[in-house]
């Protein structure tokens, strides 16, 4: 199993697929009871690494995590949260973690991400925030999330980000063009979200038919301008997953784990099913088949219109 330096509070290893906080809510497939499930199913299986936001349903992601972890042992969970980029004041980002405690009812975060960078050029100001949280004991890792190499220019020690989570799956692959460059020994280590592109990298080609409602109604990937291209590819990666016996999903995580950058993979998963096939990433570690699933997307989808995410949107863009 790849192995993350990060650890838990009772010093245990990360299990390399995280559990993801985002199918609360706003999904078609998303009900409170079944989202609890799933977490429950995903820690039974010796997941132990938590993704959420206090974007997930204003909370709701969060308190539903709470609810979970009151009968489990805190310290054996690793839980990590995102506030949103118009935070940039210490004291709006403070406010903001202290609902996010609540919510989550713990003490401290095992990690704190700003969720996107902010409008202004204020990165400098965000990062001590975190770093005065850490020093207050409310956070244990400083993390970023959607940045890219321009953001971490406004930094004075980029060393200081402890991890950072970007979009990264077969069909995503733009921050191989700056990250394995910009990364130095292991830091930041690298999460990848998304790593599925929400369905459609774990054999899911119908959802192109009928997409979704949801989030995925605004992903560029579910375009139908693009549908061609993309089933095309997804047919093949399909074959390979059956000549080596996995399901669609599983491979694709594990390739997303199989890259030497990547410190873990956050999935979403609505059924426990889902998170069976997404948890046996963790095992399958067969290079030949993430090899041809590597070289199947070497060249991407043509998506170069001036995208800042797989929603085409970016605070620095509105
Ligand atoms: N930092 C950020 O800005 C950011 C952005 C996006 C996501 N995230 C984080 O990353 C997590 C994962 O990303 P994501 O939810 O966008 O995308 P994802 O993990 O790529 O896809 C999740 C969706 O794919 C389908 N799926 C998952 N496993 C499957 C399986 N084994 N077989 C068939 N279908 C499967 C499910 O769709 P159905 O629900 O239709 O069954 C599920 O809701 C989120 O929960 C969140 O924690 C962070």
């Amino acid at each position: 199993m790849k192995r993350s330096d990060l650890r838990t509070e009772s010093r245990k290893s990360l299990t390399p697929v995280w559990f993801g906080g985002w199918q609360a809510s706003g999904w078609v497939t998303s009900r409170e009871s079944r989202f609890t499930e799933t977490l429950e199913h995903y820690l039974s299986l010796g997941g132990n690494a938590i993704d959420t936001a206090e974007g997930y349903g204003n909370g709701l992601s969060e308190k539903l995590i709470g609810q979970v972890l009151n009968s489990k042992e805190r310290e054996d969970v690793f839980v990590a949260t995102k506030f949103h980029h118009y935070r940039t004041s210490l004291s709006q980002i403070e406010k903001a973690l202290d609902r996010s405690l609540k919510n989550l009812r713990t003490d401290y975060v095992d990690l704190l991400y700003q969720h996107w960078p902010a409008k202004e050029r204020v990165s400098e100001r965000v990062i001590e925030s975190i770093i005065s949280l850490r020093e207050k004991g409310k956070v244990r890792n400083i993390g970023v999330s959607n940045w890219d190499q321009n953001v971490f220019q406004e930094l004075f020690d980029p060393t200081l980000i402890d991890v950072i989570q970007n979009c990264y799956n077969l069909l995503w692959r733009k921050d191989e063009s700056w990250f394995p460059n910009f990364q130095e020994n292991g830091r930041p280590r690298y999460l990848a979200y998304s790593p599925l592109a929400q369905g459609l990298l774990a054999g899911r080609r119908e959802l192109f038919q009928k997409v979704p409602s949801d989030h995925r109604s605004k992903n560029v990937l579910f375009d139908q301008s693009s549908a061609k291209d993309t089933l095309a590819l997804l047919e093949k990666l399909d074959f390979i997953s059956k000549e080596f016996r996995v399901p669609t999903a599983t491979l694709s995580l594990a390739w997303v784990l199989s890259r030497p950058f990547v410190s873990g993979a956050i999935a979403g998963a609505s059924s426990l099913g889902q998170v069976d096939e997404n948890f046996a990433a963790t095992s399958f570690l067969n290079s030949e088949a993430t090899g041809l699933a590597d070289k199947l997307f070497s060249r991407p989808i043509d998506l170069e219109r001036p995208l800042k995410s797989m929603w085409e949107w970016h605070p620095r863009a509105e």
